[in-house]
């Protein structure tokens, strides 16, 4: 049976707030596997492809214009059930509603600029690291785990 992948993305505010580090770290210290990871400048025509579902909504264009703003970070990170935790350690959507500890609702205030995108079923997590990421930058790894004492 397949390992769960799911597609986390810095968003551009995230990056030229200077919260790389800080995102990056939350994922690693619960303890998934990150697969993939890189600086990328997301053309419009991905944008859009990744947000389809959302193309009818009054917010599609200032959306699109927003994650083409400036360069994003992306990434694949693997786990059992890596989706749905990375969407709670990102919480709510609106950052103003975001539990305290979650990312959104520790960095964030604005829904517009919510700073960090996860996948939201492991269906969508291999499709967007699908669109995302091309054959071959995916790392082949498994992490050393410390073995518990006793
Ligand atoms: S919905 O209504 O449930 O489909 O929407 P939701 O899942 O909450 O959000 C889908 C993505 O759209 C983004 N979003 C917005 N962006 C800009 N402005 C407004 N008003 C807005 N509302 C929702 C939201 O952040 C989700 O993007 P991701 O990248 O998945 O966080």
């Amino acid at each position: 049976q397949e390992v769960e992948q799911t597609y986390i993305m810095i968003k551009p505010d995230g990056v030229q707030r200077g919260l790389v580090g800080e995102i990056i770290s939350r994922f690693e210290k619960k303890g998934f596997l990150l697969k993939g990871l890189k600086l990328f400048q997301c053309p419009k025509d991905l944008a859009q492809e990744h947000y389809k579902d959302l193309k009818e909504r009054p917010f599609f264009p200032n959306l699109i214009d927003y994650i083409t703003s400036g360069p994003v970070v992306c990434m694949a990170w693997e786990g059992d059930g890596v989706v749905a935790s990375a969407r709670k350690l990102i919480g709510a959507t609106n950052p103003l509603q975001a539990e305290p500890g979650t990312i959104r609702g520790d960095l964030a205030v604005q829904t517009g600029r919510n700073v960090v995108h996860g996948s939201d079923s492991p269906d969508n997590g291999k499709r967007e690291i699908g669109l995302w990421f091309k054959e071959g930058e995916l790392a082949q790894w498994e992490s050393v785990q410390t073995p518990w004492l006793i």
